[in-house]
């Protein structure tokens, strides 16, 4: 049966989970953000627009895991056909809702997005004799980098939970102290990315949906901003600076 078919979910030792009073300083983990009914929408677009690397090429990444295949996209800041903003009306509202939510759970006067792509990870058969693996994604910041520097803030939905493996950990540094939370259809996990390194544990069978969006509190991003949720308006204020006749 397709995951986008199937009933989402199955795990639930994931449920009932709480974060302590001083790591809501800087984590959110909220149960049933979004219905199992978006959930399936999500997941049908991944199926439908996600390709393999999801838009980084084939090798998706130092930090990525050889061993499994990842499909994905970009939920692209020009949006090319009338078709694909009607479809991705629901990607942009929950887009929205995480975006709020996070300023609100944060404290923060304003919050831009920065990127957001919907993605799916799988495992391929380990050669013979490999040495099992520990992480899907090893340990990163989401923030270190040339291009991803002004990213504060990051969020995290599950999609679906019908599967082994693949949970979000962090830390606060490599010395700890340590969280680990498992999937559940619906939840949402946010968090500064200024001051959290994290990882995905080895999704040992199934495929592991989810919807990544990385926010930023810098001002510069409000263009990026608009691109993703007003193009129409980017277009605008863009044809506004071309210089006449060129
Ligand atoms: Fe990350």
């Amino acid at each position: 049966m397709n995951t986008s078919e199937s009933a989402l979910s199955g795990n639930a030792a994931a449920q009932n989970l709480e974060l302590s009073p001083s790591e809501l300083e800087y984590r959110l983990l909220m149960d049933n953000f979004i219905t199992p009914e978006e959930c399936r929408e999500l997941i049908a677009l991944a199926d439908k627009y996600g390709t393999v690397g999801g838009g980084y090429g084939e090798k998706v990444g130092q930090s990525n895991s050889d061993n499994e295949v990842y499909i994905g996209y970009f939920l692209k800041e020009s949006q090319p056909t009338e078709e694909f903003r009607k479809e991705h009306e629901v990607a942009l509202r929950i887009l929205n809702r995480v975006r709020k939510q996070l300023m609100k759970h944060f404290g923060l006067p304003f919050l831009w997005i920065d990127h957001a792509e919907i993605l799916s990870r799988e495992p391929t058969q380990p050669q013979e004799g490999a040495p099992p693996e520990d992480l899907s994604m090893d340990w990163h910041m989401d923030n270190h980098g040339p291009l991803i520097w002004r990213r504060t803030h990051t969020g995290i939905l599950y999609l679906n939970d019908d599967y082994e493996g693949g949970h979000t950990c962090m830390k606060e540094a490599d010395w700890g102290p340590f969280r680990e939370l498992p999937p559940a259809t619906g939840r949402l996990i946010g968090f500064n990315a200024v001051e959290t390194p994290h990882a995905v544990t080895k999704v040992t069978s199934g495929k592991r949906y989810t919807m990544i969006m990385w926010f930023s509190n810098h001002w510069t991003n409000v263009r990026r901003h608009i691109k993703v949720f007003n193009p129409k308006l980017a277009n605008a204020l863009g044809a506004l600076k071309r210089p006449a006749g060129r």
